[in-house]
């Protein structure tokens, strides 16, 4: 469990994304030719370049560049006239090359290099973006064809709140992809439509209506009440538990009547789902577990041919590196399971979609299962042995959703939660909080019922994406619809503030845009177009780590910058200095709106 929060730790890996409008990657571009200068000799050495924190109250500068103890550990007992790692670092400070970026430098401690930024720059590259739009910032990582395995919720019972994380953090890492210019990115939901559990539901639908023609899908009606019952027949009469195995075996081996009813759960559990998605606000393109079933046979054999497959107890099991137990690939009776299938789902998604970084998200339970998978493929030869090398794959995993008693969020009567009570319970209380106010009176009907859903479903995924993905939450409605504190709700009060001082100004802020110049005289104000040209490291580091709380984290931050700083202490409407704070107002909201479209957000511009 540690190890697993380690690797999701904040670290800046310096990968192959190409990301040009990262402050941190412009100075570590200087610092790198700086440090060529400082010691020839050492062409290994990379820049280390982070922005500072404040320590005590103050900070030395915006960025810091951390190479001087590293080097001196690399040159000490060489011949190159360096004393000690202060020295390492005045040396790295005058060889930096003169850039417009900087405003001063000075070295602290044992050789950290301070960088200031010069406010004349920020308040440019800010202007820039506002012109340019935010794609401007976009990274571009390297690859074109990205595919996120997500929700993949299992038809007929009922979708869960650990469907739900998987769903919203699906959704935002495929949003980030997309803005990363990635060309084509899949959003596939891999629904586990080819379980058992079909044996056991259509031998009791079979029962319930022994006529063929009285089964329709109204006559089905509530699925996880029939999943229910039929569990309790399977569990308590062996005679029907045999029919239900024996009906897995008719239907997969094609059995019309069969087929027929396993079609009709299908559709009504679609309908189910897509009622959920849609009000999330999530595209998901289905391919369930039975599309794959005609692959397994030729995907195993082939693995058979390299020598992969072993015969284990009359089942057919694959052995990985670093791994005691095997995995089993075919049962002892000859049936595929959840592993045959994505050993052939791999397959078809690497060598039929041609896809180059694929992505599954799921609980972290599901941790062994996947990496059993990739290293089955590696020991194929199938995928490169270097796991950052593509095409890769990587397993998202998340923590579990925990209800108040600190146990596995259920209802009172212990049933799993069901997602659509959720959204409509988070919706519902809006609605009450917002009919409350005063002001309620000047909301049309559509306003108010637009405005309850953005805010209570927003409230719902910001909850679940502002935490590491790997540690548990607690689900709370309370907490989440908290308009202070570090919620949804507080994000779009301040972006709803904010969008009201543009209009009170009366300007057209397009026109502000071509003609203003923004000018960031004021601590305040630059402190808040620092914050802004952050965006594009900070997207960065959660894209290479897929953390969307990176995300939320700076947009919380921007929010406060904004709020406890910059509103209180720099009047905008009417001061003399309103056109360039009506433009920091601006990139503020356009920064703000595309991190809640990141995050599936809809804002809201009045509240
Ligand atoms: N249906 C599975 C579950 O509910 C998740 C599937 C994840 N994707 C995959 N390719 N195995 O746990």
């Amino acid at each position: 469990r540690s190890d697993l929060l380690k690797i999701a730790s904040r670290r800046f890996a310096l990968s192959e994304i190409d990301n040009p409008a990262s402050v941190k990657r412009q100075l570590a571009q200087l610092f790198e030719s700086s440090l060529r200068a400082t010691v020839p000799d050492e062409p290994d050495v990379v820049p280390l370049v982070d922005a500072c924190a404040v320590k005590g109250g103050v900070k030395f500068g915006d960025y810091q560049c951390n190479n001087a103890m590293g080097v001196w550990s690399k040159v000490k007992g060489k011949q190159t006239g360096f004393r000690g790692p202060p020295a390492i670092g005045e040396a790295i400070l005058n060889n930096l090359p003169p850039s417009e970026m900087i405003d001063s430098c000075s070295v602290a401690g044992p050789g950290f290099v301070n960088v200031v930024l010069s406010k004349k720059w920020i308040a440019q590259r800010v202007q820039r973006m506002l012109v340019d739009g935010i794609d401007a910032w976009a990274p571009r990582l390297p690859v074109k064809r990205a595919l996120v395995d997500f929700s993949s919720p299992n038809i007929a019972k009922e979708m869960h709140v650990g469907h739900l994380r998987s769903t919203i953090i699906g959704d935002t890492l495929a949003r980030m992809f997309e803005f990363s210019r990635v060309e084509c990115v899949v959003r596939r939901n891999h629904v586990g439509d080819w379980g058992t559990q079909f044996g056991m539901l259509i031998t009791y639908l079979f029962e319930k209506f022994p006529n063929p023609d009285d089964l329709s899908e109204a006559a089905i009606g509530d699925l996880q009440a029939l999943y229910k019952a039929s569990k309790v027949r399977f569990d308590s009469d062996p005679e029907f538990k045999l029919r239900a195995q024996q009906a897995v075996v008719r239907l997969q081996s094609g059995e019309i009547k069969y087929r027929k009813a396993w079609k009709q759960i299908c559709d009504l559990s679609r309908a189910e789902f897509d009622k959920v998605y849609q009000r999330l606000g999530v595209q998901l393109e289905e391919r369930g577990e039975s599309f794959y079933n005609p692959y397994i046979p030729g995907v195993l054999e082939k693995l058979d041919n390299l020598g992969l497959i072993e015969e284990s107890d009359g089942a057919r099991v694959i052995y990985v590196e670093g791994v005691n137990i095997p995995v089993i690939a075919v049962k002892r009776d000859g049936g595929y399971n959840y592993f045959s299938t994505d050993l052939a789902s791999l397959w078809y998604r690497l060598n039929e979609e041609k896809l180059e970084w694929i992505v599954y998200v799921t609980d972290i339970g599901q941790q062994q299962h996947f990496d059993m998978l990739f290293k089955a493929y590696r020991r194929a030869g199938w995928l490169p042995k270097d796991e950052n090398a593509y095409p890769k794959c990587t397993h998202v995993g998340f923590g579990l959703v925990l209800g108040e008693d600190g146990k596995r969020f259920r209802t009172r009567s212990s049933e799993v939660v069901r997602l659509v009570d959720l959204l409509d319970e988070a919706k519902r209380r809006c609605r009450t909080s917002i009919l409350e106010r005063d002001t309620a009176k000047d909301w049309s009907e559509e306003e108010i019922e637009k405005t309850s859903e953005a805010i209570g479903y927003g409230a719902v995924k910001y909850a679940d994406l502002k935490i590491n993905r790997l540690t548990n939450y607690t689900f709370n409605f309370d907490q989440m619809l908290n308009d202070k504190g570090n919620t949804a709700v507080y994000l779009q009060y301040a972006h709803a503030r904010i969008c009201s001082i543009i209009r009170k100004s009366g300007r057209d802020i397009e026109q502000v845009k071509r003609n203003g110049e923004i000018v960031l005289d004021s601590e305040d104000e630059r402190a808040l177009g620092l914050h802004l040209l952050q965006f594009p490291e900070v997207f960065e580091e959660a894209c290479t780590n897929l953390l969307p709380n990176l995300l939320c984290e700076y947009l919380y931050n921007l929010s406060e910058i904004f709020t406890k700083k910059f509103y209180p202490n720099c009047q905008v409407v009417g001061s003399p200095e309103e056109t360039s704070r009506l433009l920091l107002c601006e990139a503020t909201v356009i920064v703000m709106r595309h991190c809640f479209y990141l995050l599936g957000i809809e804002p809201v511009y009045r509240l």
